[in-house]
C-alpha cells in the first residue's frame, strides 16, 4: 500500500523535556514502522520519555523483543511483508512479549472493524495518523510512567526480598551459633560432671564456707548435694577431718593475703568414709579491684594418694626384705655350725645325763633360731619354692587337717569354692602354711567366736586386678573373710612388717603376715588386706593360675625314685666358712664317707686338676667369693665330667642358683645329718653312682 511522504506531520513538542534517566534505567519504546520519515519524526517526539528504538519492518521488531524489555510497542498497522497485526499476534503468542502493551499506529480505517480486529490482536490503543505529538506523547507518557513504576514496584520488592532474605540468614546464622554455644556448654558440663571435681565459687568473706556456686557432681563426690551444704553451714567445718584442721584453716587465712591457696585434707563424706581432696582457689577481684570471690576446684585425690601409699608401702617392704635377708643368711650359716656341733658332740662324746639335757636344750634354741630364720626368709623372698600347680581341693583338705586341733570349738570355717576354680601355681606345702597363718590371724581376731570365711575364685586377665599385678594373666584369689576386732587404719600399714604385732608377749611372733607377702610375692602374686574397725577383716591371696602344660603333667602319675645306697663315698667338700666346712666334714664323717676339704673354688678346681677325679661326690657352698658354687661346679665338670653334685646353701636365693647344671641338687643350711643322707642318697640313685 502507498502512504504519501509527510502524512504525519510532526509538530515540535512544546514542553521542556524532564532530566533523562541513566541509560539503563531509562524506559524503551519499540517504534515499527516501514517509513523512514515516520521513524524519525515520532522518534523525536518521544525522545526524552525514553530510549526509542527502531525497527523497520515486522521481522526487525520481534529481532527486538528477543533482546530487551520494552515499556509499549508502537505498531505501524500497514506495512510490505508481515503487517502489523501479523507482527502483534506473534508478540502475544510469545511469552516474553506478551505483556507488552501494543499502540497500532493507523491512518485510514478508523472503520470499526479494522480497530476491532486491533483489539482482538491485542492492542491496547490506536494513534490516528497523522499522529498529534501531544497526543501520542501522553499516551506513550501514560505506558512509560506505569512500565517504570512496574519496575519500581519490582525493585521494591526484590529489595524487599533481599532484606528478607538476609534477614532470614541473619536469623538462622544466629541461631546456629545459639546451638553451637548450648552443644558446647552441654559438653563443658558433660566433661566437669564425669569428672571427680566440683568447681566453685564462695564469696571473700564467709564463713563458715558456703559455696555460692556448684559446678560438676558435687553428690557423687561428697553424697552432698549443693542445697543440703546450704541448708547446713557447718556441715564443712564439722566434717573436716580432726587432724587436718589447723592446717586448713591456716590454709584459708593466709589465702586472704596471698590471694591463692591448695591444701589438701580428708573429709568425711556422707557415706561416712574420710576422701582425700585436694582444694585450690584463687581471688577474684571487683571492678574497683577489691577482693570479691573466691573461684576454686575441689579434686577427689583419694585414689592417687592410695596408689602413691601403696608404692611407699611396696618400696619399705622391699628394704626391710632386704636387711632381714642378708642377717638372716649369716645368721642360717652360724646356726649350721652350732647344730652340727652339737650333733657331733651327742654323737661322739661321752656325757653325763646333766651334760645331755644341756646340750638338748641348746640343740631345741638352736632349731627355733633355724625356724625364726626359715620365717625371716620367707618374708625376705629368700626361700627355696617349689611351684607346682594346686588343686583347690587339696589344699583345702590339707588346711583343715592342719587346723583340727588348732580352732578351738568357737570358730568354724565355711569354704565356697567357685565351680570350675583353676589351680593356683604355687609352692603348696607354704602355700597352706599361708593359708593356715591368715586363718589363725583370724580366729584370734574373733575371741567370741564366729565363722572364717574361706573365698576362693577365678580371676580373668584385666583391669580388675590389682595393679601390681600383670594384668595380662590369670589368677586365682583366696580370701579369707573374718567378722573379727579388724585393724585400726594407722595399724593396717605396718602390719606386714615384719616382728609386728599387737599379741601378748609370746603369744605372736609378728611374723606371718611377712611370711604370706613374702610368699606371696615370690610366687608371682600379691597379698593384700582390708579390713575396718569393729567389723572384720578380709586377707586377699593372688596366685597366678597354673599353666596349662602344666597342669597335664601333673595328671601323670611321677616315678617314685628307690631308696639310695649308704656305701662309704669319697667327697670333695668346698665351703668358705671355716667352721662350717669342718662341721659338714664331721658329719659326712660321721655318715661313714672320707672327706677331702677346700676353702674356696679355685682352691678345689686345683686339687681337681693336681689329683684327678677320683671323687665319688662333689659338694659345694653357693655364696663364696670369686667362685661362685655353680661357677666352680662348671669349671670341674669341665674337668672331671661324671661327677655328681650337691649345692648347699644358706641363702635360697633359688633364682640364683638357677644356672646350676640340671643334676645338680640343691639342700638348704642348716641341715641335719638324717637330710643330708638322704640327699646324698637321692643323688646317688638318679646318676646310678653306686652301680
Ligand atoms: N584377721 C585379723 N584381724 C585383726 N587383726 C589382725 C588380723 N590379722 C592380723 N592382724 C593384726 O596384725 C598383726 C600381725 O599379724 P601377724 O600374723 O603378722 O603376726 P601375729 O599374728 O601377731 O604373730 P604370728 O602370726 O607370728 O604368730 C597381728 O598382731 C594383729 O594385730
Ligand atoms: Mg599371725
Amino acid at each position: 500500500m502507498n502512504r504519501a511522504a509527510g502524512d504525519i506531520p510532526i509538530e515540535p513538542f512544546p514542553d521542556a523535556a524532564p532530566a533523562p534517566l541513566p541509560d539503563e534505567d531509562r524506559p524503551r519504546v519499540l517504534l515499527v514502522d516501514d517509513d523512514e520519515r515516520n521513524l524519525l519524526a515520532i522518534a523525536t517526539v518521544l525522545e526524552d520519555l525514553g530510549e526509542v528504538v527502531l525497527a523497520r519492518s515486522g521481522e526487525e521488531a520481534l529481532r527486538h523483543l528477543l533482546k530487551g524489555e520494552f515499556a509499549v510497542i508502537l505498531l505501524d498497522v500497514y506495512m510490505p511483508g508481515m503487517d502489523g497485526y501479523e507482527t502483534a499476534q506473534i508478540i502475544r503468542s510469545r511469552d516474553q512479549s506478551k505483556g507488552i502493551p501494543i499502540v497500532f499506529l493507523s491512518a485510514v480505517n478508523k472503520e470499526a472493524e479494522h480497530l476491532l480486529r486491533g483489539y482482538s490482536m491485542g492492542a491496547v490503543d490506536y494513534v490516528f495518523k497523522p499522529v498529534d505529538p501531544v497526543v501520542l506523547r501522553s499516551k506513550v507518557t501514560v505506558f512509560v510512567d506505569l512500565f517504570a513504576k512496574t519496575k519500581e514496584i519490582e525493585r521494591k520488592a526484590r529489595a524487599e526480598q533481599a532484606l528478607l532474605d538476609a534477614n532470614l540468614r541473619a536469623n538462622a546464622e544466629r541461631l546456629r551459633a545459639e546451638q553451637e554455644l548450648r552443644r558446647a556448654e552441654q559438653r563443658e558440663a558433660a566433661i566437669i560432671q564425669s569428672l571427680p571435681m566440683v568447681l566453685y565459687l564462695e564469696p571473700f568473706d564467709a564463713l563458715p564456707r558456703r559455696p555460692t556456686y556448684v559446678s560438676g557432681d558435687l553428690k557423687a563426690i561428697t553424697g552432698f548435694s549443693h542445697e543440703e551444704v546450704l541448708d547446713s553451714p557447718s556441715l564443712w567445718s564439722d566434717r573436716l577431718h580432726p587432724e587436718d584442721r589447723e592446717r586448713v584453716a591456716a590454709s584459708l587465712e593466709t589465702r586472704r593475703t596471698t590471694g591463692r591457696s591448695a591444701v589438701e585434707y580428708r573429709w568425711q563424706c556422707q557415706d561416712g568414709t574420710y576422701r582425700h581432696f585436694l582444694d585450690q582457689a584463687v581471688l577474684l577481684k571487683d571492678a574497683e579491684g577489691k577482693p570479691a570471690e573466691f573461684a576454686g576446684t575441689l579434686t577427689d585425690v583419694t585414689d592417687r594418694r592410695s596408689l602413691e601409699s601403696q608404692l611407699i608401702q611396696a618400696q619399705k617392704m622391699d628394704a626391710i626384705g632386704k636387711l632381714t635377708g642378708g642377717i638372716a643368711h649369716d645368721f642360717n650359716n652360724l646356726l649350721a655350725a652350732v647344730i652340727g656341733g652339737v650333733g657331733l658332740l651327742e654323737k661322739r662324746a661321752v656325757l653325763e645325763d646333766e651334760e645331755r639335757k644341756i646340750l638338748g636344750m641348746t640343740r631345741r634354741a638352736a632349731e627355733q633360731g633355724t625356724e625364726l630364720v626359715r620365717r625371716l626368709l620367707a618374708f625376705a623372698r629368700r626361700q627355696k619354692l617349689e611351684p607346682h600347680p594346686v588343686p583347690i581341693g587339696s589344699l583345702r583338705e590339707a588346711v583343715s587337717d592342719l587346723l583340727t586341733h588348732t580352732l578351738g570349738g568357737l570358730v568354724e570355717i565355711e569354704w565356697r569354692v567357685e565351680e570350675g576354680v583353676w589351680d593356683a601355681f604355687a609352692d603348696q606345702a607354704q602355700l597352706e602354711l599361708a593359708i593356715v597363718n591368715l586363718i589363725i590371724n583370724a580366729r584370734d581376731a574373733m575371741p567370741a567366736g564366729g565363722t572364717v570365711t574361706v573365698i576362693v575364685e577365678n580371676r580373668a586377665s584385666g583391669p580388675n586386678q590389682p595393679a601390681t599385678l600383670p594384668p595380662a594373666n590369670d589368677h586365682v584369689l583366696i580370701a579369707i573373710h573374718d567378722t573379727g576386732t579388724g585393724i585400726a587404719p594407722e595399724d593396717l600399714e605396718r602390719v606386714m612388717d615384719p616382728f609386728f604385732t599387737t599379741k601378748d608377749v609370746g603369744k605372736g611372733s609378728g611374723l606371718g603376715l611377712s611370711m604370706v607377702y613374702g610368699f606371696a610375692q615370690q610366687s608371682n602374686g600379691t597379698f593384700r588386706i582390708r579390713s575396718e574397725l569393729g567389723s572384720g577383716t578380709c586377707a586377699e591371696l593372688w596366685l597366678p593360675r597354673a599353666p596349662a602344660d602344666k597342669v597335664a603333667a601333673l595328671a601323670e602319675p611321677a616315678e617314685v625314685a628307690p631308696a639310695g645306697p649308704s656305701r662309704p663315698l669319697r667327697i670333695l667338700l668346698v665351703d668358705d666358712h671355716e667352721e662350717v666346712r669342718a662341721m659338714t666334714g664331721a658329719m659326712l664323717e660321721g655318715l661313714g664317707h672320707s672327706v677331702a676339704g677346700a676353702a674356696n673354688g679355685r682352691e678345689a678346681l686345683q686339687a681337681l686338676r693336681e689329683g684327678a677325679c677320683d671323687y665319688d661326690l662333689m659338694i659345694s657352698d653357693y655364696a663364696m667369693p670369686h667362685v661362685s658354687g655353680t661357677e666352680f661346679l662348671r669349671g670341674a665338670r669341665e674337668i672331671c665330667p661324671g661327677v655328681p653334685a650337691l649345692i648347699i646353701t644358706g641363702y635360697a636365693e633359688i633364682d640364683a642358683i638357677g644356672d646350676r647344671p640340671d643334676d645338680v641338687e640343691v639342700l638348704l643350711k642348716p641341715f641335719t645329718p638324717t637330710a643330708l643322707e638322704a640327699a646324698i642318697s637321692r643323688i646317688c640313685t638318679s646318676t646310678a653312682l653306686d652301680g
